[in-house]
């Protein structure tokens, strides 16, 4: 009564699972080519996952009710707490997700845009004092990002921005080495064991993060930080949200947004360092804007925005989402068991030549020339599970690059483009070192 499973490489799950976890692109890339629209990889269990790419497969998928597929990143769950919109399904997910969502509505980013140009210009202007020219920008914008988060979301005043910085940064870190995933390594197994390492960092951050609500909550005047709003939202009986639900959500965005957006600004400086032409008519856009832009222009640069598009097309920083079907789930066209996982693959979508022509080419032009439908470019998922700080992310990707570009030069010294996995998302292999100078 159910069809087959879709086609995939005989090799035993344990293989492809190590394929998978080292190799992921080129790999997926291969089975594109031999199995075509649907194939099946296995996990180091064995078990199967179909990979979808057609965008009618990916529509399929994203517009899927919540009671026939659910989220399946209980791997996140020690990280980022059981509260955590990441995790949440149904009406749960639905609730949590209308509380979460005024603050990151695309109308308010303007009240960041002026956050993110000052916290840009000091970052860039700390990383190459003392005449510094050599350094790594990858580094360089996950100290941005996490500034603007802590900042924009947490509202954690100058004095206390190092040491919430440390905490964060000793907790991401500590979440996303590979080793975590495994669950039994979670466990506190001794001093030098990956589990007391992480053991700690999540008792340091939750206490951290649990002092900030208290703190808000008490606090009189006027705030404007994410977590302000996230206190004061009410759901339709009048409910507010609990300490342990703000701060597994606190958790989240300061996890989901701080890396990603990081990363897919390494890659832009990449991408944009590579093709031919892209940075002559950024920098001609961007000189264009005058000698002190007001930060909101560089949001509203039209080719600026095309080459951040065209960089999460070419190396979306999540390659793949995961989804597992509650009861049986008809993907193109074939009936699939209930307990199917299923990922819907961003990363082999962009890369279609019948929706992009010469999908390896850098060519952000294609943004300008035609739009594409929501299951044709999804670098932030889709559906009702869409990224909730993708507004945040390309209004901060904007700036950001804008600000580097407008005030170096750069010159990038690694051109090697296959990424390594730093557990969700992919990033440039090395720190993505170049070597920088003041423009006059
Ligand atoms: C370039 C940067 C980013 C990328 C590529 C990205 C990508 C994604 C993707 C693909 C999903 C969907 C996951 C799924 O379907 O299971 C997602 C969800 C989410 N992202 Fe982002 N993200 C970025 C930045 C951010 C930022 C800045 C924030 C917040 C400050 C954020 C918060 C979230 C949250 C809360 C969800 C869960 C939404 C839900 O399940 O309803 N992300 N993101």
């Amino acid at each position: 009564m159910y069809d087959p499973l879709p086609p995939g490489p005989r090799a035993p799950g344990l293989l492809q699972a190590l394929r998978w976890s080292t190799r992921a692109l080129p790999f997926m890339e291969r089975c594109q080519r031999r199995f075509g629209d649907l194939f099946t990889l296995r996990n180091f269990r064995g078990d199967p996952i179909v990979f979808v790419h057609h965008p009618e497969g990916i529509r399929e998928v994203m517009t899927a009710d919540a009671e026939s597929l659910r989220v399946s990143n209980l791997l996140l769950e020690p990280a980022l707490g059981s509260n955590s919109l990441l995790l949440l399904n149904g009406a749960r997910h639905r609730r949590e997700r209308r509380l979460m969502s005024p603050p990151f509505h695309g109308q308010r980013m303007r009240l960041y845009a002026g956050l993110i140009h000052e916290v840009t210009k000091r970052a860039l202007e700390r990383a190459t004092a003392g005449g510094r020219r050599e350094l790594g920008l990858h580094p360089v914008f996950r100290d941005v990002s996490l500034d603007v988060i802590l900042r924009a979301v947490l509202g954690v005043p100058d004095a206390r921005l190092a040491e919430a910085a440390e905490i964060l940064r000793e907790a991401t870190d500590s979440f996303t080495t590979p080793l975590v995933f495994i669950p039994p390594l979670q466990r506190d197994l001794g001093p030098a064991s990956p589990g007391r390492r992480f053991q700690r960092a999540r008792r340091r951050v939750r206490t951290f993060l649990e002092g900030q609500i208290e703190a808000r909550r008490e606090a009189t005047g006027e705030h404007h930080d994410i977590l302000s709003l996230l206190i004061a939202a009410r759901d339709e009986h009048g409910e507010a949200m609990t300490t342990e639900e703000i701060r597994d959500e606190l958790m989240t965005l300061t996890v989901a947004g701080h890396e990603t957006t990081a990363t897919a600004l390494a890659w832009a400086v990449h991408w944009v360092h590579r093709a031919p032409g892209v940075l002559p008519r950024l920098r001609a856009e961007l000189d264009a804007l005058g000698p002190e832009p007001d930060p909101e222009a560089y949001a509203r640069a039209p080719y600026l925005a095309a080459v951040c598009d065209e960089t999460m097309r070419r190396m979306p920083v999540v390659p793949n989402v995961g989804r597992y079907a509650k009861r049986s789930f008809t993907l193109m066209g074939r009936r699939l068991p209930p307990g199917t996982a299923i990922a819907p693959c961003i990363y082999l979508t962009h890369l279609r030549p019948d929706i992009y022509p010469e999908p390896r080419e850098f060519r952000p032009e294609r943004f300008l020339e035609r739009s594409f439908s929501p299951f044709e470019y999804l670098p932030f998922g889709g559906g009702a599970r869409r990224c909730l700080g993708a507004a945040f992310a390309l209004f901060e990707m904007r700036i950001a690059l804008g600000v580097l570009l407008r005030r170096y030069h750069v010159e990038t010294l690694d051109a090697r483009t296959v990424p390594v996995r730093r557990t969700i998302v992919h990033a440039p292999r090395r720190e993505t070192p170049a070597r920088v100078r003041a423009r006059a």
